[in-house]
Formats: structure tokens, C-alpha cells, sequence
């Protein structure tokens, strides 16, 4: 029998914008639905756990927006086990990924849109307290009008280490919440990174020797039966907890997930999951 084996490479990045201006998503789909059809179920269990124990405990799934969708596999899934009356959004960057997954998809309570959370809200500026811009009340009413209403729950799996500034990314997920409503996001665990730095051979750098949680920007290459390049932005977990809460949302709890003995190097956690909530001003 042909076996599948999924393998990671990972290397610092030297010139992060020349290799972001060469492996757009969007080139990228058909590798990374080939991706996702091998590991997509060990990084999407965890988030429908999560998801059910969230609506058991905390909200009403009325509306959810997954950003960064890719090709709809979570919101297909989700789809299955979620009452009739939800209705589910997918939006992406990527307009060939958007196309597939409308392809992909029968079920018509999932709607796609083509979406760029970072370029949307990246020139609005953060707020802690006060009456929002007008700014922040036009893109609030262009969300509303686009997705016909505000969400109960935004979905960020994987998506946040592609994307450079993740206060914009933050703050459109505000804007899109009703006040209550939860973001729930996944990055790659900072230890994870290093294992595989480490087994790539890379030596680190003296300023990262000493607090591993600071890793900036990596170069990740992995493969099924092809090669998968992408350049991914990390970010401290006290980062991603400040950037949250300068955009009017709190971070509930953070948790590792997904320990597998997927590396030589031993067990260390895949992911690294975030709960936040908008607060009510
Ligand atoms: C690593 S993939 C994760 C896809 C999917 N969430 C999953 O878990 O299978 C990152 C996704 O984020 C999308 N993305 C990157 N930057 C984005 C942005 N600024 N706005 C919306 N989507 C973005 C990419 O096109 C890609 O589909």
C-alpha cells in the first residue's frame, strides 16, 4: 500500500517580502487542499470540540464567519453537526479557494465571500474605550449590509500566522461580533516551530536562544506526496493577548492543542488555541 507521509521543513526568513510577493494563496490552493485533505482531521478536532463547548456554555449559534476559510472543509463539517437554523459564512483572501470551496460545497446555509481581513481595517485605528470613528461605523455598516447581520462567533484557524499586522485582523473580527460573541483562533504552538527549526538544522539566533516565544517570521515547507511552501508570521502569546485587547476583545483562556508524536524530536504541542470575547462597552 502507498503510504501518505506528511512531512515539515522550516527555516528562518531572511527576505520575508520577496518570498511573500512569490507564493500568493492563491497559487497555492490546489497544494493546500491536497494539505488539507490529509491533515485537515487533526487540526479541526479540537476546534469542533471547542465550538460545542463554547455554545454549551457560553453562546447561541445563531451566525458564524470562519476567516481564512481556504476550501470549506471546517464549515462543511461543522455543517453536519450544528442545528438547521445557523447560518454559516466562509470568507478568504484567496479567490481560487473561495472558488473551490464553492465548488466543494452542497450545503446551502454556507455562503463564500472574497474577504481581506487585513487590508479592510489595517488603516483604522485601535480602540480601548470611547465611542468608536466613523471610520470603524462605515466598515461596521459595509460588514453588516455585506454578511446581513453581526455574528455570533468568528472563526480564525490558521489564519492569523499568515497574516502580518493581527491588530487589523482583530479588529475586523470585532467589528463582525455581536457584543458577547467569540473569537476562537488557532496558530501553530511557538514550541512546535522550534522542533522543527531545531530538526531542520537551523541554528537559532542568539536573540531567540534565550525566550523561545518570540520567533518573528519562518519559512515553512512541507509536503504530501508535493511541496507546500508558506511563510508564516508568529507572534508572542502575550503579542496576541495584547493585540486582542486593544480591539475591545478579552482573551478567555488560551490552550495547547494537539499533542501528537508527529516529530522525531518528541511530543509537543501543534497548536495553540486562543478563546476571546467582545466585550459589551
Ligand atoms: C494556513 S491557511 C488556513 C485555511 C483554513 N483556515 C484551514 O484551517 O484549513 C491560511 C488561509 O488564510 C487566508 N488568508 C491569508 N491572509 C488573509 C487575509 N488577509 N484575509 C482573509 N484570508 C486570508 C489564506 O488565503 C488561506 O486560505
Amino acid at each position: 500500500m502507498n503510504q501518505i507521509r506528511y512531512w515539515t521543513e522550516r527555516r528562518f526568513v531572511r527576505e520575508p517580502d520577496a518570498i511573500a510577493s512569490k507564493l500568493g494563496w492563491n497559487e497555492k490552493a490546489d497544494k493546500w487542499a491536497e494539505f488539507v485533505r490529509v491533515c485537515g482531521p487533526h487540526y479541526v478536532e479540537p476546534v469542533l470540540e471547542r465550538l460545542s463547548e463554547l455554545t454549551r456554555e457560553r453562546v447561541t449559534l445563531t451566525r458564524l464567519i470562519d476567516v481564512g476559510c481556504g476550501e470549506g472543509s471546517l464549515l462543511r463539517k461543522l455543517a453536519k453537526d450544528v442545528p438547521g437554523y445557523c447560518t454559516l459564512w466562509g470568507i478568504d483572501k484567496a479567490h481560487r479557494l473561495i472558488e473551490m470551496a464553492k465548488f466543494l460545497t452542497h450545503e446551502p446555509r454556507i455562503r463564500y465571500a472574497v474577504e481581506d481581513v487585513e487590508g479592510a481595517l489595517g488603516e483604522v485605528k485601535a480602540r480601548t474605550q470611547g465611542p468608536p470613528s466613523k471610520g470603524e461605523i462605515a466598515i461596521r455598516e459595509r460588514l453588516a449590509d455585506k454578511y446581513e447581520g453581526d455574528f455570533d462567533v468568528v472563526l480564525c484557524i490558521q489564519t492569523l500566522t499568515s497574516i502580518a499586522n493581527i491588530r487589523a485582523a482583530f479588529r475586523w473580527a470585532e467589528a463582525a461580533l455581536k457584543p458577547g460573541g467569540i473569537l476562537l483562533a488557532t496558530v501553530t504552538h511557538p514550541m512546535r516551530v522550534y522542533a522543527e527549526l531545531i530538526e531542520s538544522g537551523e541554528s537559532l539566533p542568539p536573540y531567540q536562544q534565550s525566550f523561545p516565544y518570540v520567533l518573528r517570521l519562518s519559512w515553512q515547507v512541507c509536503g504530501i506526496n508535493g511541496s507546500l511552501e508558506v511563510l508564516n508570521y508568529h507572534h508572542a502569546t502575550a503579542e496576541y493577548i495584547a493585540a486582542a485587547r486593544e480591539c475591545n476583545l478579552t482573551v478567555l483562556d488560551v490552550r495547547e492543542v494537539g499533542h501528537k508524536k508527529t516529530l522525531p524530536l518528541g511530543v509537543v504541542p501543534e497548536y495553540m488555541m486562543f478563546t476571546a470575547v467582545k466585550r459589551r462597552v
